[in-house]
């Protein structure tokens, strides 16, 4: 059994009180995201992808409109929807297990076993193919693999949603891509509704069934939706001269370049 509209945002408006005054940041947000579907939030610098992840995510109220996960409004942030942020948000002192024990007790704490929540953290480090790196800490891998880390803490959680704010953002090609792909076969297992920022156009088509194009700020709201109706799996060689997936690129380009190009007024 799928909803097609398992998270609902109904004419959500986002306005920042600062100390310049008001800043309406997002108008007339409507938004339907079906279970297991991925969808990419994409947009110029500045146009409020991240404060439509973060209303999602429950870390932010909407100043007018409602948002739904699982027809339940969302009030908080809530293990059923985890967040991935673009700088690896672990906790330096821990290793890496231990950061993703963390979420795991956070979850299962109260209904399962000292075992069963260690196997809990295990298993998802493995699944990132970071199972070798249980005991080091943070500062002693790479940055890539403190994304991966940070993937698996996240999917450790069984959430419903898994929310992910440019999460490979600053990462080199080679390891981005290698993580796209990674993420790719992960999503295909667990069948996890996905909701991610990106800034990157090959990226949004590799990934996503929909992709959101997000107009320029202030009071941005969804300029056009996209389909991407590439069969999966998806193999990104393959693609490159896929007749579809440049048809999507290109429109996606188009959206970004030539109808909402003026960047630079948009992120004054
Ligand atoms: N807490 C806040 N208070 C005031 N203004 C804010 C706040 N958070 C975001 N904004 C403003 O809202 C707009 C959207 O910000 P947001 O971070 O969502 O953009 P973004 O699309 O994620 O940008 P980027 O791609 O650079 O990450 C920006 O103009 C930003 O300055
Ligand atoms: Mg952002």
């Amino acid at each position: 059994m799928t909803s097609t509209d398992f998270i609902k945002v109904e004419g959500a408006e986002m306005v920042f009180e600062t100390r310049k005054g008001r800043f309406h940041a997002l108008r007339e947000i409507d938004l339907s995201i079906a279970q297991g579907e991925f969808v990419a939030l994409i947009g110029h610098s500045g146009c409020g992808k991240s404060t439509l992840l973060n209303l999602i995510a429950g870390l932010l109220k909407p100043t007018g409109g409602v948002l739904l996960c699982d027809r339940r409004e969302i009030a908080a942030p809530g293990p059923e929807r985890a967040v991935v942020f673009q700088n690896h948000s672990l906790l330096p002192w821990l290793s890496c297990a231990e950061n993703v024990h963390l979420a795991v007790e956070r979850v299962f704490g109260a209904t399962e076993t000292k075992a069963q929540l260690q196997a809990r953290t295990l298993a998802a480090l493995e699944l990132v193919g970071m199972g070798h790196a249980a005991t080091k800490r943070p500062h002693e891998i790479s940055g890539g693999m403190k994304q991966r880390v940070g993937i698996a803490r996240a999917l450790a959680m069984e959430p419903k949603v898994l929310l992910m704010d440019e999460p490979f953002g600053a990462l080199d090609a080679l390891t981005r891509a290698r993580l796209q792909d990674e993420l790719l076969k992960i999503v295909a297992r667990t069948k996890s509704t996905v909701v991610m920022v990106t800034h990157d156009v090959d990226e949004a088509v590799l990934l996503s069934d929909r992709i959101v194009m997000m107009t320029n700020g202030p009071a941005a709201t969804i300029g056009e939706i996209l389909r991407v109706d590439l069969p999966r799996p998806r193999d990104r060689v393959a693609l490159a001269e896929d007749r579809g997936y440049v048809q999507c690129r290109k429109e996606v380009l188009d959206f970004l370049y030539t109808r909402q190009g003026h960047v630079e007024k948009a992120a004054a």
